[in-house]
């Protein structure tokens, strides 16, 4: 699939001696590249990696779940390649089995230039081609929805954040963007989609790396929600636009909201996507910046309580301070 570089041996050593805590200081030292919500991207130091973007999923409790994951990560690829016609990024899977603790997935996608990633472009393109990415990032999303409607069975969500996209043919010193400016979608390590209604990845999956003791209580208070919002083209622009306020730019939600409301009466018209209001997008932020923060806190926690109090290993790798 892949003409990537990828060196199983050399991940079996940087497995061996990472520190995850500081994975700067691991045996073959990472680079952090950047962080989502639920992980952290990272390059390894090591000549022949240069390029790539590792990820590294270490929440796999048997080999049968580790090939689930890569047969629906592989399949989540090829639909929006191949059946939507959303670009994504060359990418490989590699299985790692440490000696102890979970199984390791480490998901590998070529590097992409980093000032050509959305959330860095809201800061370096002016107000007016900002507007004009977020209308290219919309036409993209209205492909998810025009398959959906198909109804071939498959119905694919996605999770459209500007932090998830790249410009292609990006000239680092001269950023602009056009309405024909073409994108790489690159957040396809939680691969949403349903076959007949069913999802296909087990969604326990995204627990495994929440502190165990509070399993129970995110399941019933917001999994569901967290995993349906990503099918619903409303709820993905409210999402995609409330993420202006983490991304320091609230400035441009009114002229968000304006170009989104006219696209879904115009363009969208089809898919009768409700329209979006200031109201939703502040009250949908407080709450989802909410759920991320105590989650975020709690993994903290749990760390605290697994390393000083059980003095067990901690094994994931968590983000740094969000700024919010
Ligand atoms: N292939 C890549 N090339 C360059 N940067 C990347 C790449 N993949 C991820 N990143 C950086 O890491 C951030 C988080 O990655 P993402 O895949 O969106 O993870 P999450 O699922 O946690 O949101 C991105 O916003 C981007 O800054
Ligand atoms: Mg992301």
């Amino acid at each position: 699939m892949s003409p990537l570089n990828i060196n199983k041996d050399l991940l079996e050593k940087f497995e061996k001696g990472l520190d995850p805590r500081h994975p700067e200081r691991s045996k073959i030292p990472a680079k952090i590249i950047g962080y989502g919500e639920i992980s952290t991207i990272f390059e390894i130091q090591d000549l022949t990696q240069k390029g790539l973007a590792y990820k590294r999923l270490p929440i796999f409790k048997s080999r049968s779940e580790m090939d689930q994951y890569e047969r629906i990560y592989n399949e989540y690829n090829r639909l929006l390649k191949e059946e939507v016609g959303i670009e994504v990024p060359d990418h490989g899977l590699v299985e790692i089995i440490p000696d102890e603790a979970n199984m390791v997935v480490y998901n590998v996608q070529s590097m992409l230039p980093p000032a050509s990633i959305g959330n860095k472009l809201l800061h370096s393109l002016n107000d007016e081609d900002c507007v004009i990415l977020f209308e290219v990032v919309l036409r993209e999303l209205k492909k998810v929805w025009s398959y959906n409607k198909r109804a071939t069975g498959v119905e694919i969500g996605i999770d459209g954040q500007i932090s998830n996209w790249a410009l292609k043919d990006f000239n680092e010193s001269k950023p602009t963007v056009t309405p024909d400016s073409e994108l790489l979608y690159f957040d396809t390590s939680t691969p949403l989609f349903r076959i007949n209604a069913k999802e296909q990845i087990n969604p326990d999956l995204f627990l495994r790396s929440a502190p165990s003791f509070l399993v129970w209580l995110i399941k019933w208070l917001f999994l569901e929600d967290v995993v349906t919002r990503y099918y619903d083209f409303h709820m993905v622009i409210v999402d995609l636009i409330a993420n202006l306020y983490k991304e320091q730019r609230p400035d441009l939600i009114p002229r968000f909201i304006d170009r989104a409301n006219a696209f879904i009466s115009t363009e969208a018209k089809e898919f009768d996507v409700k329209p979006l209001d200031e109201k939703e997008v502040r009250s949908y932020y407080r709450e989802d910046a909410m759920i991320w923060r105590i989650y975020l806190a709690l993994r903290r926690l749990d760390r605290f309580l697994m390393t000083r109090i059980f003095h067990r290993p901690y094994v994931y790798i968590l983000p740094g301070r969000i700024e919010r």
